[in-house]
């Protein structure tokens, strides 16, 4: 048997910038969009009371992924990452099984990717200050990308203070309450969902939301009243629809199909985006395969080419 290279949590990030993660992971929605990359909707196994694991596969670009990865609210108390997992990609030509990743750093760097992708799409042309709602690992990767992508400066908030000063720090931004967070331009929710954090009240003409903590069924950051006071976008419909911050409004039939557009015919240019700079913009991260393919296939390339080392497992 050929020998299988394996990444940790370190190697990923080093072989892959924020910067560099934006661009693949807009590329991927592009492929998605156009039918070239394909992803059927990820299962959902729960586990309870402690959280549940995902089984995520995504097909493109030669290569073929499944992520299994875990969202655990309880694990912080216990002194565990909230997301943990492990990630395969495989050669989609002979199906041969190429490289395993830790699928933590691989996840924080795509969610963070996202918010910056959808920011560039979706938000005034002319925001720049940023609202981090929630300073935890994907918190703190949507602030890097944000600030990989020029904007800033921005507001860290946290229920843990220590946490939303810490991540102020490293970026020379500032911590404040939630209400300052949420006056800037683009504004990114990246709490565990288990609790509202933006109300009707908190929407202002010209702010961008980003919504990426609600990312399973039964959890939610903003009041339905809030989205459904929005201009909606996605990263895919069905998803969003059964385990996003959407979730709830299509529930209660605040929301329909017919209101929400996804990101990857946006980033085309074939489905409307911003309708100006009053709109308010609303954008449900459920955190997709095809951005995990996307910063995969980056650090294949980057090992491929001998800038980092692996260890190797032969089978
Ligand atoms: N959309 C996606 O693609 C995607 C990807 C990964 C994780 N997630 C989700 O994002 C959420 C956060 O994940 P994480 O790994 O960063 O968790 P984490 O535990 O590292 O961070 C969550 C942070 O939110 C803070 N917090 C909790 N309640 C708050 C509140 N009411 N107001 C302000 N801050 C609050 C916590 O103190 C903590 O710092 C989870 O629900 C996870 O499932 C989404």
């Amino acid at each position: 048997m050929s020998s299988l290279p394996v990444l940790g949590h370190d190697a990923v990030l080093a072989a892959v910038s924020p910067q560099e993660a934006i661009e693949r992971v807009r590329s991927a929605f592009l492929a998605f969009h156009r039918g070239d990359w394909t992803m059927p909707a990820k299962v959902y196994l729960d586990s309870p009371p402690f959280g549940d694991f995902r089984a995520m596969p995504a097909l493109g670009g030669g290569l073929a992924l499944l992520k299994w990865v875990t969202s655990f609210p309880g694990n912080p108390a216990r002194g565990l990452p909230t997301v943990t997992g492990v990630i395969c990609v495989s050669d989609a030509a002979t199906g041969e099984p190429l490289l395993l990743l830790d699928a933590r750093s691989v996840t924080a760097l795509r969610t963070g990717a996202v918010a910056a992708v959808a920011a560039q799409a979706l938000a005034r042309p002319d925001a720049s200050t940023v609202g981090i709602v929630g300073c935890g690992l994907h918190g703190a990767w949507t602030a890097r990308c944000l600030a990989a992508a020029g904007y800033g400066p921005g507001i860290c908030f946290d229920a843990r203070p220590d946490a939303a000063a810490e991540l102020a720090a490293q970026l020379r931004w500032r911590a404040g309450k939630r209400s300052d967070a949420l006056r800037g331009d683009v504004v990114c929710c990246v709490t565990p969902g288990s609790e509202v954090v933006v109300g009707a009240g908190d929407l202002r003409a010209g702010l961008h939301l980003n919504m990426l903590g609600a990312d399973g069924q039964g959890k939610a950051e903003a009041t339905l009243d809030a989205v459904a006071a929005c201009s909606l976008f996605c990263d895919e419909w069905e998803q969003a629809s059964h385990g996003g911050e959407l979730a709830g409004a299509v529930e209660a039939g605040l929301v329909a199909r017919d209101r929400v557009t996804e990101l990857g015919g946006v980033l085309a240019g074939e489905l409307p985006g911003r309708t100006g700079p009053e709109a308010v913009t609303l954008f449900d991260s459920t955190g997709l395969a095809i951005q995990d393919l996307a910063v995969a296939a980056a650090v294949l390339e980057v090992w491929r080419e001998g800038r980092i080392p692996a260890q190797n497992v032969t089978l």
